[in-house]
């Protein structure tokens, strides 16, 4: 089944000049970026996004590093988008996480684990509605037009 997910690149990924590496990954595997943007994450945005951590010992944390930077948001549509995308990306706890995901080969801190994916239709559905509008969100499709 087609799919839509949404994919942060937090804070410090800019920085480390990784955002192209992870991006070819995703696209590599086959996804469409439908949508993108470069943004500075508020306090209320970074509430709104990870509600359903409040009351967690690492929620502060969390906030504080989603906050410290700008970073990029995404939505990839694909195949079943949102367990592929979670795959490439790895387990949240980066002591899980294998070499050859993102978070396997890029972070060492599981609170500065480089990547945020959402994890059900639900939570795609409703964290791209925090990060887009309608009007941002362009699908598109191969077709037979001539690119090159
Ligand atoms: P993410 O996939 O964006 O979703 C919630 C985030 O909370 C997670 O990535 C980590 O950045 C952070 N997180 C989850 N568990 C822990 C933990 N045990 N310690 C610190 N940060 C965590």
């Amino acid at each position: 089944m087609v799919e839509r997910t949404l994919v942060l690149l937090k804070s410090g990924v800019l920085q480390r000049r990784i955002a192209g590496e992870l991006i070819r990954r995703f696209e590599r595997k086959g996804f469409n970026i439908i949508a993108l943007k470069l943004l500075r994450m508020d306090r209320a945005l970074a509430e709104a996004h990870y509600g359903e951590h409040r009351g967690k010992d690492f929620y502060e944390k969390l906030l504080d590093y989603i906050c410290s930077g700008p970073v990029i948001a995404m939505v990839l549509e694909g195949e079943e988008a949102i367990p592929l995308v979670r795959a490439l990306t790895g387990p949240t706890e980066v002591l899980k996480a294998p070499p050859g995901t993102i978070r396997g080969d890029f972070a060492h801190r599981t609170r500065f684990n480089v990547v945020h994916a959402s994890d059900s239709p639900a939570a795609a559905d409703r964290e791209i509605a925090l990060f887009f509008t309608d009007e941002e969100i362009l699908p598109w499709e191969d077709g037979n037009a001539r690119w090159f």
